[in-house]
């Protein structure tokens, strides 16, 4: 009997390994063509969540690899940006079953914007932050935007929008693990902030901001809530922007 609970221990304890949902964004493709791993990301060297949404961790992550890259990636507006989500810092370094996240992860995947005088610049308070893409929950499928996410192999893609003044900009690409979410705090928040520089706009269109940490509260409804006989979900933040 004694043995028996001491499988059973390992067991849960493995499967509890097993089930480590956590991931890194850390490198970014433009109209499909990567631009390398950390290349213009600052990366964080743990794949470890940010839990407390009034710590200024919730910007960008913290305690980067160093150095952190000093490139600046150009895309033009209306480009196809992909922010690469992998299980640790490390990037793709081969098969792993919880690569890009362990697929009972569930929750959405975000993307923000914010101008930045210099997108190399290590002070990231005080900028003014506006949604680009969101997937939240299809309610057809059933599917998470961790479920694209994780079919996708880590791969989150959406437009530039063609409207936004040229200049420095900061990407914050975002998965939200709602698994154990019904109170606060639980939500883990996982985001890095990769550099841009963005030119070619034909309108302009200055957008609704929102501050991190600010956008999220501890009462959010797409911050608590349940993953479990979801109908429908809508993520935390603004809506998205659209020119
Ligand atoms: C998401 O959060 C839960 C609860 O903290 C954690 O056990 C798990 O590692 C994460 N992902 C899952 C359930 O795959
Ligand atoms: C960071 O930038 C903000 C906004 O410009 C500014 O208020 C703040 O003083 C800066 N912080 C540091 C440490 O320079
Ligand atoms: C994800 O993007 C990378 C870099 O652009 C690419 O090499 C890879 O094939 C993509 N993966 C999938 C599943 O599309």
């Amino acid at each position: 009997m004694i043995q028996a609970k001491n499988a059973l221990f390992i067991f849960v304890t493995a499967a509890a390994l097993l089930a480590d949902a956590r991931t890194v964004f850390s490198a970014v493709s433009v109209n499909g063509v990567d631009q390398g791993h950390a290349v213009g990301v600052r990366v964080p060297s743990s794949n470890a969540p940010i839990t407390d949404i009034e710590s200024d961790d919730l910007i960008c992550n913290t305690n980067f690899i160093q150095p952190v890259s000093d490139a600046i990636i150009s895309v033009v507006a209306g480009d196809t940006v992909t922010a690469q989500f992998h299980h640790t810092s490390a990037g793709y370094v081969g098969p792993d079953p919880s690569d890009p996240l362990d697929p009972t992860n569930k929750g959405p995947v975000l993307a923000y914007l914010a101008s930045i005088p210099d997108a190399t610049q290590s002070n990231v308070t005080g900028l003014e932050w506006f949604k680009i893409w969101e997937d939240g929950y299809d309610s057809v499928t059933h599917q998470w935007g961790s479920d694209h996410l994780f079919l996708n192999g880590g791969n989150a893609s959406f437009a530039i929008p063609t409207c936004l003044a040229s200049g420095n900009y900061l990407l914050r690409a975002e998965s939200i693990n709602l698994s154990s979410a019904t109170s606060y705090p639980g939500a883990q928040f996982f985001m890095s902030c990769a550099q841009l520089s963005i030119s070619g706009a034909t309108a302009f269109i200055s957008p609704a901001t929102v501050s991190f940490p600010g956008a999220y509260t501890s009462t959010s409804p797409g911050i608590v809530t349940s993953i479990f006989g979801v109908s429908s979900y809508t993520p935390p933040g603004p809506d998205v922007f659209a020119c």
